[in-house]
Protein backbone atom coordinates (compact mmCIF):
# COMPACT_ATOMS: atom_id res chain seq x y z
CA UNK A 1 0.00 0.00 0.00
CA UNK A 2 0.97 3.23 -1.20
CA UNK A 3 2.37 5.45 2.27
CA UNK A 4 5.54 4.93 0.88
CA UNK A 5 5.57 5.95 -1.86
CA UNK A 6 4.44 9.19 -1.35
CA UNK A 7 6.88 10.33 1.45
CA UNK A 8 8.59 13.81 0.46
CA UNK A 9 8.60 17.37 1.60
CA UNK A 10 5.89 17.89 3.92
CA UNK A 11 7.17 14.57 6.22
CA UNK A 12 10.80 15.42 6.05
CA UNK A 13 9.26 19.44 7.82
CA UNK A 14 7.31 17.34 9.82
CA UNK A 15 9.95 15.20 11.37
CA UNK A 16 12.81 18.31 11.70
CA UNK A 17 10.53 20.05 13.94
CA UNK A 18 10.89 17.24 16.46
CA UNK A 19 14.71 17.09 15.71
CA UNK A 20 14.78 20.96 16.47
CA UNK A 21 13.68 20.28 19.78
CA UNK A 22 15.56 17.10 20.29
CA UNK A 23 12.23 15.64 22.40
CA UNK A 24 11.56 12.66 20.76
CA UNK A 25 9.28 11.02 23.20
CA UNK A 26 5.81 11.52 23.04
CA UNK A 27 5.28 12.55 27.04
CA UNK A 28 7.10 15.01 29.41
CA UNK A 29 9.80 17.75 29.12
CA UNK A 30 7.10 20.65 28.43
CA UNK A 31 9.62 23.05 29.10
CA UNK A 32 12.28 21.92 26.26
CA UNK A 33 9.58 20.92 23.34
CA UNK A 34 8.73 24.39 22.11
CA UNK A 35 5.43 23.13 22.46
CA UNK A 36 5.43 20.41 20.17
CA UNK A 37 3.40 17.71 20.60
CA UNK A 38 3.45 15.44 17.25
CA UNK A 39 1.64 12.33 18.60
CA UNK A 40 -1.17 14.48 20.08
CA UNK A 41 -1.56 16.00 17.22
CA UNK A 42 -1.76 13.19 14.60
CA UNK A 43 -4.38 11.30 17.32
CA UNK A 44 -6.57 14.53 16.93
CA UNK A 45 -6.72 14.58 13.95
CA UNK A 46 -7.03 10.92 12.91
CA UNK A 47 -9.73 10.79 15.28
CA UNK A 48 -11.49 13.51 13.51
CA UNK A 49 -10.79 11.92 9.90
CA UNK A 50 -12.17 8.57 11.37
CA UNK A 51 -15.49 10.71 13.04
CA UNK A 52 -14.82 9.05 16.64
CA UNK A 53 -14.06 10.52 20.04
CA UNK A 54 -11.05 8.88 20.62
CA UNK A 55 -7.49 8.10 18.71
CA UNK A 56 -4.61 6.10 20.85
CA UNK A 57 -1.17 6.28 18.64
CA UNK A 58 0.75 2.76 19.78
CA UNK A 59 4.30 1.43 18.04
CA UNK A 60 2.72 -0.69 15.56
CA UNK A 61 -0.61 -2.43 14.00
CA UNK A 62 0.34 -5.14 16.39
CA UNK A 63 0.58 -3.18 19.00
CA UNK A 64 -2.85 -1.78 18.43
CA UNK A 65 -4.68 -5.29 18.76
CA UNK A 66 -3.11 -6.35 21.59
CA UNK A 67 -3.85 -2.71 23.41
CA UNK A 68 -6.96 -2.99 21.56
CA UNK A 69 -7.64 -6.11 23.26
CA UNK A 70 -6.54 -4.90 27.06
CA UNK A 71 -8.46 -2.23 27.17
CA UNK A 72 -11.43 -4.47 26.12
CA UNK A 73 -10.78 -6.77 29.18
CA UNK A 74 -9.43 -9.53 27.94
CA UNK A 75 -6.98 -11.64 29.32
CA UNK A 76 -6.55 -15.76 30.66
CA UNK A 77 -9.37 -17.82 28.77
CA UNK A 78 -11.19 -15.50 27.10
CA UNK A 79 -11.75 -16.93 23.60
CA UNK A 80 -11.53 -14.13 20.35
CA UNK A 81 -12.84 -15.05 17.35
CA UNK A 82 -11.01 -14.29 13.97
CA UNK A 83 -10.83 -15.50 10.37
CA UNK A 84 -8.43 -18.21 8.77
CA UNK A 85 -7.57 -15.16 6.26
CA UNK A 86 -5.68 -11.85 7.84
CA UNK A 87 -2.31 -11.09 9.55
CA UNK A 88 -0.42 -13.35 11.97
CA UNK A 89 -0.76 -9.75 14.29
CA UNK A 90 -4.30 -11.25 14.68
CA UNK A 91 -3.82 -14.15 16.92
CA UNK A 92 0.03 -12.68 18.06
CA UNK A 93 -1.88 -10.38 20.00
CA UNK A 94 -4.52 -12.44 21.02
CA UNK A 95 -2.23 -15.13 22.94
CA UNK A 96 -0.07 -12.12 23.65
CA UNK A 97 -2.62 -11.57 26.86
CA UNK A 98 -3.26 -15.10 27.14
CA UNK A 99 -6.65 -15.20 25.50
CA UNK A 100 -7.21 -17.99 22.99
CA UNK A 101 -7.81 -17.14 18.89
CA UNK A 102 -10.47 -19.46 17.31
CA UNK A 103 -10.58 -19.48 13.28
CA UNK A 104 -13.26 -19.34 11.61
CA UNK A 105 -14.16 -19.16 7.78
CA UNK A 106 -13.59 -16.64 5.64
CA UNK A 107 -16.61 -16.23 2.46
CA UNK A 108 -16.40 -14.61 -1.00
CA UNK A 109 -16.14 -11.14 1.22
CA UNK A 110 -12.49 -12.92 2.06
CA UNK A 111 -13.32 -11.56 5.22
CA UNK A 112 -14.82 -13.50 8.12
CA UNK A 113 -18.23 -15.80 7.50
CA UNK A 114 -21.04 -14.29 9.96
CA UNK A 115 -22.94 -17.91 10.38
CA UNK A 116 -19.52 -19.24 11.14
CA UNK A 117 -18.91 -16.85 14.02
CA UNK A 118 -22.09 -17.48 15.21
CA UNK A 119 -21.44 -21.20 15.50
CA UNK A 120 -17.75 -20.39 17.56
CA UNK A 121 -19.17 -19.05 20.45
CA UNK A 122 -19.39 -20.82 23.54
CA UNK A 123 -19.19 -19.40 26.63
CA UNK A 124 -15.51 -18.20 26.93
CA UNK A 125 -16.09 -16.60 23.87
CA UNK A 126 -15.69 -12.61 24.53
CA UNK A 127 -14.61 -10.72 21.28
CA UNK A 128 -15.13 -11.05 17.72
CA UNK A 129 -12.46 -9.32 15.59
CA UNK A 130 -13.33 -9.05 12.08
CA UNK A 131 -10.19 -8.23 9.66
CA UNK A 132 -11.07 -5.47 6.50
CA UNK A 133 -8.61 -7.79 4.28
CA UNK A 134 -7.20 -6.30 1.42
CA UNK A 135 -9.47 -3.15 1.56
CA UNK A 136 -12.57 -3.99 1.79
CA UNK A 137 -14.88 -4.91 4.82
CA UNK A 138 -16.95 -7.94 6.51
CA UNK A 139 -20.30 -7.73 6.85
CA UNK A 140 -20.51 -5.40 9.62
CA UNK A 141 -23.95 -5.39 10.40
CA UNK A 142 -24.46 -9.02 10.71
CA UNK A 143 -21.15 -9.05 12.91
CA UNK A 144 -22.94 -6.45 15.25
CA UNK A 145 -25.86 -7.85 15.19
CA UNK A 146 -24.56 -11.31 16.83
CA UNK A 147 -22.48 -9.39 18.95
CA UNK A 148 -25.31 -7.53 20.50
CA UNK A 149 -27.37 -10.71 20.73
CA UNK A 150 -24.49 -12.69 22.78
CA UNK A 151 -22.79 -9.31 24.88
CA UNK A 152 -19.80 -9.73 22.60
CA UNK A 153 -17.15 -7.10 22.11
CA UNK A 154 -16.92 -6.15 17.89
CA UNK A 155 -13.37 -5.15 17.40
CA UNK A 156 -12.37 -4.15 13.99
CA UNK A 157 -9.42 -4.77 12.56
CA UNK A 158 -8.67 -2.06 9.70
CA UNK A 159 -4.77 -2.20 9.04
CA UNK A 160 -5.47 -2.96 5.30
CA UNK A 161 -8.70 -0.79 4.97
CA UNK A 162 -7.94 2.63 6.28
CA UNK A 163 -10.57 4.74 4.06
CA UNK A 164 -12.90 2.38 3.14
CA UNK A 165 -16.42 3.39 4.70
CA UNK A 166 -19.84 1.15 5.89
CA UNK A 167 -22.49 3.33 6.01
CA UNK A 168 -21.45 6.31 5.69
CA UNK A 169 -18.86 5.31 8.71
CA UNK A 170 -14.91 5.22 8.32
CA UNK A 171 -13.71 0.80 9.19
CA UNK A 172 -12.92 0.71 12.43
CA UNK A 173 -15.50 3.15 13.74
CA UNK A 174 -18.46 0.71 13.26
CA UNK A 175 -17.43 -1.36 16.40
CA UNK A 176 -16.63 -1.05 20.02
CA UNK A 177 -12.99 -1.03 18.92
CA UNK A 178 -11.03 -0.19 15.67
CA UNK A 179 -7.44 -0.69 14.63
CA UNK A 180 -5.13 0.37 11.94
CA UNK A 181 -1.38 0.11 11.26
CA UNK A 182 0.79 2.46 9.91
CA UNK A 183 4.03 0.51 9.04
CA UNK A 184 5.84 1.32 5.79
CA UNK A 185 3.04 -0.81 3.43
CA UNK A 186 0.17 0.74 4.73
CA UNK A 187 -1.83 3.49 3.22
CA UNK A 188 -0.17 5.90 5.08
CA UNK A 189 3.08 5.42 7.21
CA UNK A 190 4.83 6.67 9.88
CA UNK A 191 7.08 4.15 9.26
CA UNK A 192 6.48 1.55 12.13
CA UNK A 193 3.37 2.81 14.05
CA UNK A 194 -0.54 2.11 14.69
CA UNK A 195 -3.81 3.22 16.38
CA UNK A 196 -6.81 2.09 18.17
CA UNK A 197 -10.23 4.09 17.90
CA UNK A 198 -13.39 3.72 19.64
CA UNK A 199 -16.06 6.50 21.00
CA UNK A 200 -16.08 4.67 24.17
CA UNK A 201 -14.61 6.26 27.39
CA UNK A 202 -13.80 3.12 29.26
CA UNK A 203 -11.88 1.92 26.57
CA UNK A 204 -10.12 4.86 25.36
CA UNK A 205 -9.01 5.40 29.30
CA UNK A 206 -7.69 2.03 29.67
CA UNK A 207 -6.05 2.34 26.09
CA UNK A 208 -4.21 5.24 26.64
CA UNK A 209 -2.50 3.60 30.73
CA UNK A 210 -2.04 0.49 29.20
CA UNK A 211 0.22 1.41 26.52
CA UNK A 212 2.43 3.67 28.62
CA UNK A 213 3.18 0.62 31.23
CA UNK A 214 -0.20 1.76 33.57
CA UNK A 215 1.00 5.27 33.81
CA UNK A 216 -2.34 7.76 34.66
CA UNK A 217 -1.11 10.41 33.02
CA UNK A 218 -3.01 12.77 35.29
CA UNK A 219 -0.58 16.01 36.25
CA UNK A 220 2.84 17.17 34.85
CA UNK A 221 5.28 14.89 36.66
CA UNK A 222 5.72 11.98 34.92
CA UNK A 223 7.60 10.19 37.87
CA UNK A 224 4.93 11.03 40.31
CA UNK A 225 2.14 9.31 38.37
CA UNK A 226 0.28 6.54 39.51
CA UNK A 227 -0.57 2.92 38.05
CA UNK A 228 -4.37 2.01 38.56
CA UNK A 229 -3.26 -1.49 36.36
CA UNK A 230 -0.45 -3.02 34.80
CA UNK A 231 0.52 -2.25 31.41
CA UNK A 232 3.40 -2.62 28.94
CA UNK A 233 5.25 -0.49 26.60
CA UNK A 234 3.63 0.30 23.26
CA UNK A 235 4.44 4.05 22.83
CA UNK A 236 4.93 5.76 19.50
CA UNK A 237 7.77 8.41 19.02
CA UNK A 238 7.43 11.44 18.01
CA UNK A 239 9.80 11.15 15.33
CA UNK A 240 7.46 8.40 14.02
CA UNK A 241 4.14 10.62 14.41
CA UNK A 242 5.62 13.75 12.98
CA UNK A 243 5.41 11.62 9.90
CA UNK A 244 2.07 10.45 10.05
CA UNK A 245 0.85 13.72 10.57
CA UNK A 246 2.10 14.98 7.14
CA UNK A 247 0.81 11.42 5.21
CA UNK A 248 -2.70 11.81 7.21
CA UNK A 249 -3.28 15.14 4.83
CA UNK A 250 -2.54 13.17 1.95
CA UNK A 251 -5.06 10.84 2.67
CA UNK A 252 -7.84 11.84 0.55
CA UNK A 253 -5.51 12.29 -2.47
CA UNK A 254 -3.76 8.83 -2.02
CA UNK A 255 -8.13 6.99 -2.45
CA UNK A 256 -8.89 9.08 -4.71
CA UNK A 257 -5.52 7.77 -7.27
CA UNK A 258 -6.16 4.39 -6.22
CA UNK A 259 -10.14 4.36 -7.07
CA UNK A 260 -8.78 5.73 -10.35
CA UNK A 261 -6.35 3.23 -11.26
CA UNK A 262 -8.35 -0.09 -9.74
CA UNK A 263 -11.49 1.14 -11.83
CA UNK A 264 -9.14 0.88 -15.16
CA UNK A 265 -7.83 -2.38 -14.05
CA UNK A 266 -11.37 -3.65 -13.04
CA UNK A 267 -12.72 -2.69 -16.45
CA UNK A 268 -10.24 -4.22 -18.65
CA UNK A 269 -10.51 -7.63 -17.00
CA UNK A 270 -14.60 -7.76 -16.08
CA UNK A 271 -15.71 -8.60 -19.16
CA UNK A 272 -13.17 -12.10 -19.12
CA UNK A 273 -15.59 -15.45 -18.95
CA UNK A 274 -15.07 -16.57 -15.74
CA UNK A 275 -13.57 -13.48 -13.87
CA UNK A 276 -15.63 -12.67 -10.87
CA UNK A 277 -14.71 -9.78 -8.17
CA UNK A 278 -14.72 -10.15 -4.09
CA UNK A 279 -18.54 -9.21 -3.09
CA UNK A 280 -18.34 -5.27 -1.08
CA UNK A 281 -21.06 -6.22 1.93
CA UNK A 282 -24.07 -3.63 0.60
CA UNK A 283 -23.61 -0.18 2.36
CA UNK A 284 -19.79 -0.94 2.11
CA UNK A 285 -17.12 1.17 -0.25
CA UNK A 286 -13.75 -0.21 -0.42
CA UNK A 287 -10.62 2.03 -0.14
CA UNK A 288 -9.36 0.42 -3.67
CA UNK A 289 -5.87 -0.57 -2.30
CA UNK A 290 -6.15 -3.88 -4.03
CA UNK A 291 -8.06 -5.57 -6.81
CA UNK A 292 -9.38 -8.95 -5.72
CA UNK A 293 -10.99 -11.23 -8.33
CA UNK A 294 -11.58 -14.94 -8.57
CA UNK A 295 -10.99 -17.64 -10.88
CA UNK A 296 -13.39 -20.87 -11.88
CA UNK A 297 -11.11 -23.74 -10.16
CA UNK A 298 -7.74 -23.70 -8.35
CA UNK A 299 -5.84 -25.11 -11.35
CA UNK A 300 -6.65 -21.45 -13.41
CA UNK A 301 -6.01 -19.40 -10.73
CA UNK A 302 -2.58 -20.67 -10.42
CA UNK A 303 -1.76 -20.79 -13.99
CA UNK A 304 -3.19 -16.79 -14.04
CA UNK A 305 -1.13 -16.42 -11.30
CA UNK A 306 2.32 -17.47 -13.51
CA UNK A 307 0.95 -15.93 -16.56
CA UNK A 308 0.79 -12.55 -14.58
CA UNK A 309 4.21 -12.96 -13.10
CA UNK A 310 5.37 -14.27 -16.95
CA UNK A 311 4.23 -11.21 -17.90
CA UNK A 312 5.48 -8.91 -15.68
CA UNK A 313 2.96 -7.66 -13.63
CA UNK A 314 3.93 -7.00 -10.42
CA UNK A 315 2.54 -7.07 -6.76
CA UNK A 316 -0.35 -9.80 -8.03
CA UNK A 317 -0.72 -11.96 -4.46
CA UNK A 318 -1.75 -15.84 -4.58
CA UNK A 319 -2.72 -15.61 -0.50
CA UNK A 320 -3.58 -19.27 -0.52
CA UNK A 321 0.50 -20.47 -0.80
CA UNK A 322 1.57 -17.19 1.27
CA UNK A 323 3.06 -17.19 4.33
CA UNK A 324 2.17 -14.25 5.97
CA UNK A 325 -1.80 -14.47 5.22
CA UNK A 326 -3.37 -17.68 5.17
CA UNK A 327 -3.78 -21.03 7.45
CA UNK A 328 -2.11 -22.82 5.42
CA UNK A 329 1.45 -21.27 6.36
CA UNK A 330 0.60 -21.10 9.57
CA UNK A 331 2.56 -24.22 10.88
CA UNK A 332 3.71 -22.41 13.79
CA UNK A 333 0.35 -22.00 14.88
CA UNK A 334 -0.92 -24.87 14.49
CA UNK A 335 1.50 -26.66 16.32
CA UNK A 336 2.06 -24.23 19.32
CA UNK A 337 5.13 -23.80 18.71
CA UNK A 338 6.28 -21.06 20.95
CA UNK A 339 9.74 -20.15 22.55
CA UNK A 340 8.51 -20.37 25.76
CA UNK A 341 5.66 -22.39 27.48
CA UNK A 342 2.30 -21.48 26.38
CA UNK A 343 -0.38 -20.36 28.88
CA UNK A 344 -2.65 -23.56 29.88
CA UNK A 345 -5.93 -21.91 29.23
CA UNK A 346 -4.35 -22.01 25.03
CA UNK A 347 -2.86 -25.15 25.50
CA UNK A 348 -6.20 -26.77 26.67
CA UNK A 349 -8.87 -24.61 25.19
CA UNK A 350 -7.57 -23.84 21.32
CA UNK A 351 -9.05 -26.03 18.13
CA UNK A 352 -6.72 -28.63 16.68
CA UNK A 353 -6.17 -26.70 13.77
CA UNK A 354 -4.18 -29.53 11.89
CA UNK A 355 -7.77 -31.51 12.26
CA UNK A 356 -10.24 -28.30 11.69
CA UNK A 357 -12.09 -28.11 8.08
CA UNK A 358 -11.47 -24.95 6.66
CA UNK A 359 -12.05 -26.36 3.21
CA UNK A 360 -14.65 -23.41 2.78
CA UNK A 361 -11.85 -21.14 3.11
CA UNK A 362 -10.06 -23.21 0.90
CA UNK A 363 -12.80 -23.00 -1.69
CA UNK A 364 -12.55 -19.03 -1.74
CA UNK A 365 -8.53 -18.39 -1.29
CA UNK A 366 -7.20 -21.20 -3.70
CA UNK A 367 -9.36 -19.03 -6.41
CA UNK A 368 -8.18 -15.33 -5.00
CA UNK A 369 -5.43 -13.30 -6.79
CA UNK A 370 -5.14 -9.75 -5.35
CA UNK A 371 -3.48 -7.06 -7.44
CA UNK A 372 -1.94 -4.38 -5.17
CA UNK A 373 -2.99 -1.14 -6.64
CA UNK A 374 0.21 1.86 -6.86
CA UNK A 375 -0.34 5.50 -6.99
CA UNK A 376 2.86 6.46 -9.04
CA UNK A 377 1.69 4.28 -12.24
CA UNK A 378 1.58 6.92 -14.92
CA UNK A 379 -1.49 6.92 -16.82
CA UNK A 380 0.16 5.24 -19.46
CA UNK A 381 1.69 2.59 -16.80
CA UNK A 382 -1.88 1.48 -15.66
CA UNK A 383 -3.25 1.07 -19.09
CA UNK A 384 -0.25 -1.50 -20.26
CA UNK A 385 -0.70 -2.97 -16.92
CA UNK A 386 -4.44 -3.42 -17.74
CA UNK A 387 -3.76 -5.00 -21.55
CA UNK A 388 -1.56 -7.31 -19.93
CA UNK A 389 -3.36 -8.37 -16.97
CA UNK A 390 -5.98 -9.10 -19.37
CA UNK A 391 -4.19 -10.82 -21.86
CA UNK A 392 -2.36 -12.63 -19.26
CA UNK A 393 -5.44 -13.89 -17.40
CA UNK A 394 -7.54 -14.56 -20.72
CA UNK A 395 -4.68 -16.91 -21.78
CA UNK A 396 -5.41 -19.23 -19.01
CA UNK A 397 -9.30 -19.58 -19.03
C1 LIG B 1 -4.55 -7.03 8.71
C2 LIG B 1 -3.34 -6.64 9.50
N1 LIG B 1 -3.43 -6.55 10.83
C3 LIG B 1 -2.38 -6.17 11.59
C4 LIG B 1 -1.15 -5.89 11.02
C5 LIG B 1 0.01 -5.54 11.89
O1 LIG B 1 0.52 -4.26 11.66
P1 LIG B 1 2.04 -3.93 12.01
O2 LIG B 1 2.90 -4.43 10.90
O3 LIG B 1 2.05 -2.43 12.09
O4 LIG B 1 2.34 -4.54 13.32
C6 LIG B 1 -1.00 -5.98 9.63
C7 LIG B 1 0.29 -5.72 8.98
O5 LIG B 1 0.57 -6.11 7.87
C8 LIG B 1 -2.13 -6.37 8.86
O6 LIG B 1 -2.05 -6.50 7.51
Amino acid sequence: MPGFEIFGAEERKQVNEVLETGILMRYGFDGMRNNTWKAKEFENAFAQRMGVSHCQLVSSGTAALTVALAAAGIGAGDEVIMPTFTFVASFESILALGAVPILVDIDDTLTMNPAAVEAAITPHTRCVMPVHMCGSMADLRALKAICDKHGLILLEDACQALGATYDGKALGSYGDLGCFSFDFVKTITCGEGGAVITNNEKYALHADHYQDHGHDHIGNDRGAESHPFLGYNFRISELNAAVGVAQLQKLDGILKTQKENYTILREAIQNIDGVTFRRVPEGGEENYSFLNFFLPTEEMTKRAHAALADAGVDACFYWYTNNWHYINGWGHLKNQKSLGRLPKEIRTQMQDLNKTDFSKSDAVMSRTISSLIKIGWTGKQVKERATAMRMAIASVI
